[in-house]
């Protein structure tokens, strides 16, 4: 049981949520998702809450789970207004230290199938025609320029690679890096970052929501279809919903890639360990490497 729970019970009351029907519906790497009734919709409703106040992995160090909640309740309530397929949100709490959110409950969701990847690549086109919102997201790092944060993250999670014993392969100088990855055209947009089966509710065929935004970003479109092809489920189904990519020099696509296998080999090594997958994602870097050192 999430042990922020008992810390807000008194909090859920106030709201109007039975007590007795709080129970567990799921569960990823940061969050529990409750289901409850609520009074005052007069139904069951789901309740996000955050398994640690401050968030601290190899990937990403002290992400609060108020700024994430923060922004996932602005992202849900911009794109609901959009017209998005969101969950909506019924009420966002930071009045404690623990925050938050009650919104839809989707009950028996099915998993997005290989077919259903190609509605999910037409959404995803759809959600980077908008015009990048002005918010500032928790994995910006405060950083204002996208590709200057890839690199700050690509050196600092390599390095923990390294410490992990990995070394077949090293890092081009981030001078080099740098000047090709900084003439990339087009537009930035809103990107989701996590695209997978797990974030995506399937209501019935070709009804989806999108949920969890705490990866999010404000980048190029090349960024989200990098990593969409480095998690390689269903990326052709995703692409012919997509439609055609602007194009892209192959050099900075490289690079975005190597930012999702490094990012997974970071997963497999330390959040979720798993020797087998590390090491798939761990060769992933090496043959990414090598294709950027030709191209340098
Ligand atoms: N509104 C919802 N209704 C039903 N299930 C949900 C809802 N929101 C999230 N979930 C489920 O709970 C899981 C965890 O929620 P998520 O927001 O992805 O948390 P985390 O950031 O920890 O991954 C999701 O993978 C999804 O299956
Ligand atoms: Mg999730």
């Amino acid at each position: 049981m999430n042990k922020n729970l008992s810390y807000l019970t008194k909090s859920f009351e106030e709201l109007g949520i039975q007590i007795e029907s709080l129970r567990n519906l799921n569960e990823g790497l940061e969050s529990t998702i409750l289901i409850g009734y609520s009074l005052e919709e007069k139904k069951e409703v789901a309740i996000k809450i955050p398994k640690e106040i401050i968030f601290n992995n190899d990937n990403d160090q002290n992400f609060s789970a108020m700024s994430l909640y923060t922004q996932e309740y602005r992202l849900l309530r911009l794109l609901k207004q959009m017209s998005f397929p969101v969950p909506e949100v019924y009420h966002f709490d930071s009045s404690n230290k623990v925050p938050f959110i009650i919104m839809e409950l989707l009950k028996d969701v099915s998993t997005p199938t290989k077919e259903d990847f190609v509605s999910i690549g037409r959404l995803t086109r759809t959600l980077h025609s908008y015009k990048a919102p002005e918010l500032n997201l928790v994995a910006m790092e405060r950083f204002t320029d996208i590709n200057e944060l890839i690199l700050h993250r690509l050196y600092k999670r390599f390095n923990i690679i390294a410490d992990f014993g990995y070394s077949e392969g090293t890092l081009p100088p981030i001078s080099l890096m740098s000047s090709s990855i900084n003439h990339i055209e087009g537009e930035k947009c809103l990107l989701h970052m996590d695209i997978r089966p797990q974030n995506i509710l399937k209501k019935t065929d070709n009804d989806f929501l999108f949920t969890d935004w705490s990866n999010a970003l404000i980048g190029y479109p090349a960024l989200e279809i990098a990593r969409l092809q480095e998690y390689g489920e269903f990326f052709c189904e995703f692409m012919e919903g997509y439609g055609e990519l602007t194009k892209i020099d192959k050099l900075p696509m490289l690079i975005y890639r190597l930012d999702t296998a490094i990012m997974l080999s970071v997963v497999f090594l330390s959040e979720e360990p798993n020797p087998i997958m590390a090491n798939t994602q761990l060769k992933r870097v090496s043959s990414i490497l090598k294709e950027i050192k030709k191209e340098l």
